[in-house]
């Protein structure tokens, strides 16, 4: 059973949509699915058409051990089951504050389903809390779908970092992919982005391409997958081509299983100024889409657990104070999102009274006082 993941902190960029529509496809290729939904927001029975007051034993009950997973599952289509989500599960991270292994509460219940599925794949809600990690440390396989704009790569940059500390700590091996979605062929950024990442991480990015079409959200209002609403349609073609990719990639996914993301070569911000497209993009993505000026920009570390945590820099005048973590639920991992304008800033991260370099951060310049301070480009 190859179990995937569908990850990414930013809201709106396809993770639901995919986790439907990848099912499906896979179903209709003959596959068995488990498709299980981890975001209280419950939009994977919306899109199947099932109404919220239809869902009688939720995922929420499964994770807290109330009822065994097989219970929960519920027949979508031919081939196709799911464990759907209510708002209820939203109470799920504070339920379990300070549970014993609270971030293995789905892989424990993934213990108990029955063999015969082919596939499970987990939507997750959009942030990176327990329910996130939860469903990182109970699948082998994740995929980020990302919007091709320049802010979202660097979101997406962050994310992968996060996961890799995350697997660090929990001795957990993933296999990431990233696909792109929403993609407009139309304009400069993506099409010269995209093409050079996927030339320059194959390994990371998938072949396929999911390209921008209305008929998703039709589909999606009428609870229908793409495949019963229009198969005419560009996101049925490019979901059926995602599908297929990821059955002829059996092997390969599993060789690239353990291979960790070489950070430095994904230093998305080098490789713009080198390909000439930064200006471009930058301008493009603020002008034409809907991006505030603000970027949210995610710090991730490694602390003891019980430590305070802090991050000083010139965007809050070096009062650590001002900028506390806390716990991501993974143990002793810590994270912060805040906003921040374009441009550059220097920080340090400050535990328990200690200034610190970042230490998965190798850019770093002298301060005036002898001193180094880590380098971020927004
Ligand atoms: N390729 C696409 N083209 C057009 N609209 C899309 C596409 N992918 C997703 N959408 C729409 O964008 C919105 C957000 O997508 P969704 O999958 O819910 O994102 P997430 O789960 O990451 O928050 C939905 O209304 C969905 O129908
Ligand atoms: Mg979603």
């Amino acid at each position: 059973m190859r179990k995937i993941a569908l990850v990414n902190q930013k809201g709106g960029c396809g993770k639901t949509t995919t986790a439907i529509n990848l099912s499906r496809c896979l179903a209709g290729m003959g596959k068995t699915v488990l498709l299980i939904d981890l975001d209280p927001q419950g939009h994977v029975a919306l899109g199947f058409g099932v109404k919220s007051d239809h869902i009688q034993t939720s995922v929420y009950e499964v994770l807290l051990g109330q009822i065994p997973i097989a219970r929960a599952i519920r027949t979508l289509r031919e081939r196709l089951d799911a464990v759907l989500s209510d708002v209820i599960l939203a109470a799920f991270e504070q339920v379990m504050a300070g549970a014993q292994e609270r971030e293995f509460k789905l892989k424990r219940a993934l213990e108990e389903v029955p063999a015969h599925y082919d596939y499970l794949v987990i939507d997750s809600p959009p942030s990176l809390g327990l329910l996130t990690f939860n469903a990182l440390l109970a699948c082998e396989e994740a995929i980020i779908p990302v919007e091709p704009s320049f802010f979202s790569l660097q979101g997406m940059q962050r994310l992968l970092e996060t996961i890799q500390v995350v697997e660090r700590k929990a001795n957990h091996q993933l296999s990431v992919k990233v696909l792109a979605t929403n993609f407009d062929r139309r304009t400069n950024f993506c099409r010269e982005m995209f093409s050079l990442l996927q030339a320059r991480f194959p390994e990371h990015f998938l072949a396929t391409v999911i390209r921008n079409c209305t008929a998703l959200r039709e589909a999606a209002r009428q609870g229908k997958p793409i495949g019963e609403y229009d198969q005419k349609c560009s996101a049925f073609a490019d979901y059926q081509g995602l599908a297929r990719e990821i059955l002829d990639r059996e092997s390969a996914w599993s060789a690239t299983r353990g291979t960790t993301i070489d950070f430095q070569r994904l230093n998305l911000a080098e490789l713009a100024v080198e390909t000439g497209t930064i200006a471009g993009s930058i301008s493009e993505a603020e002008s034409g889409s809907r991006q505030p000026m603000e970027r949210e920009v995610i710090f991730s570390l490694e602390a003891p657990a019980h430590a305070v945590v802090q991050v000083a820099g010139n965007f809050n005048n070096w009062v650590p104070e001002s900028l506390q973590f806390t716990d991501s639920q993974v143990t002793q991992v810590w994270h912060k999102t805040i906003s921040l304008k374009p441009g550059s800033y220097e920080y340090k991260y400050v535990i328990d009274g200690r200034w610190l370099l970042d230490p998965h951060n190798s850019r770093a310049i002298h301060d005036p006082y002898g001193g180094l301070n880590s380098v971020l480009n927004v």
